[in-house]
């Protein structure tokens, strides 16, 4: 039997999984679950190319990880363009299936914890939100304690002749990014003197940026559909979200602005 698109692509068995929760199905859910699905395919676009990242990094591969950020930072604004989408469901129609929610958030999206981590914001405690039988729990635990993209990142620096600090070297890596005054001085030169490194500098500043954005968005998203009303997921929604804004995943990148 020849390959078709179809078989290819599993397109029979993709379409059997939107199942709207309200019955009769509201008309607006269908628009809901495949938004979400949608993310969750992008999401494992960028934990893939986020792991290739990682790989350029320590090999030195300068032009091969510009290659993907520039990948990735195409991905990310197609996140951030998504919401417009969503943002034509009302209030009024988004209440009439949000109970069939129940405790489901996007809270809970193993993938999105995932990528986190993998881009060095790491916090232990997210765990605990993942039961062990989670499906995703396992991968979440990996990500924690591999090195994340900024661990590599410092690889890359040290093929590029930067000392690392030791600290930096020996750092527990199940612990979040934190800025670091030598990594600002080597990233100062750098721009000055290599400006190939500096492109990709840019690009990293890029993703930072709409990751940013995704957030600011999300947030408006959320504050035009339910107001100040606690999350499905059990926080204080709106308010909540507002504490994750405008907090760098390179925080190194943004320290030395003033200084180029
Ligand atoms: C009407 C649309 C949406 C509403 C009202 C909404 C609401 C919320 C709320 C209130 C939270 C806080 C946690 C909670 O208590 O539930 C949250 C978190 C989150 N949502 Fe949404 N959301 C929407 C769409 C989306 C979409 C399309 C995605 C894409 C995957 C998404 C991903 C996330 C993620 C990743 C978090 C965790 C953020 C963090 O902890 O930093 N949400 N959402």
């Amino acid at each position: 039997m020849p390959l078709t698109y179809s078989r290819y692509l599993k397109i029979e068995e993709l379409l059997a999984l939107q199942q709207p929760a309200s019955s009769p199905p509201e008309h607006d859910e269908t628009l809901f679950i495949v938004i979400h699905q949608v993310y969750e395919l992008w999401f494992k676009l960028l934990l893939h190319e986020f792991d290739k990242i990682r790989r350029d990094f320590s090999a030195g591969d300068l032009w091969g990880s510009i290659a993907t950020w520039k990948r990735a930072r195409m991905v990310l604004k197609t996140l951030v363009g998504q919401i417009d989408v969503l943002e034509t469901m009302t209030p009024m129609s988004f209440l009439t299936f949000r109970d069939r929610l129940e405790s489901a958030s996007g809270f809970q999206s193993t993938q999105f914890r995932e990528l986190e981590f993998l881009l060095g914001h790491k916090r232990l405690q997210i765990l605990d939100y993942y039961p062990p039988d989670d499906p995703g729990r396992g991968r979440l635990d990996r990500r924690l304690r591999e090195r994340s993209v900024q661990d590599h990142f410092y690889d890359f620096l040290a093929t590029r002749g930067i000392a690392i600090p030791a600290a930096l070297r020996g750092r527990d890596v199940t612990l979040a990014t934190e800025p670091n005054a030598e990594i600002q001085d080597a990233l100062v030169s750098l721009y000055r003197q290599s400006p190939d490194v500096g492109v990709l500098l840019e690009l990293m500043t890029d993703f930072d940026e709409g990751m940013q954005e995704w957030r600011y968005r999300h947030v408006k998203m959320v504050e035009r559909t339910i107001g100040n009303k606690q999350g499905t997921g059990g926080s204080l929604g709106a308010e909540y979200l507002r504490t994750t804004l405008f907090k760098p995943l390179f925080p190194d990148l943004w320290a030395i602005r003033n200084r180029l």
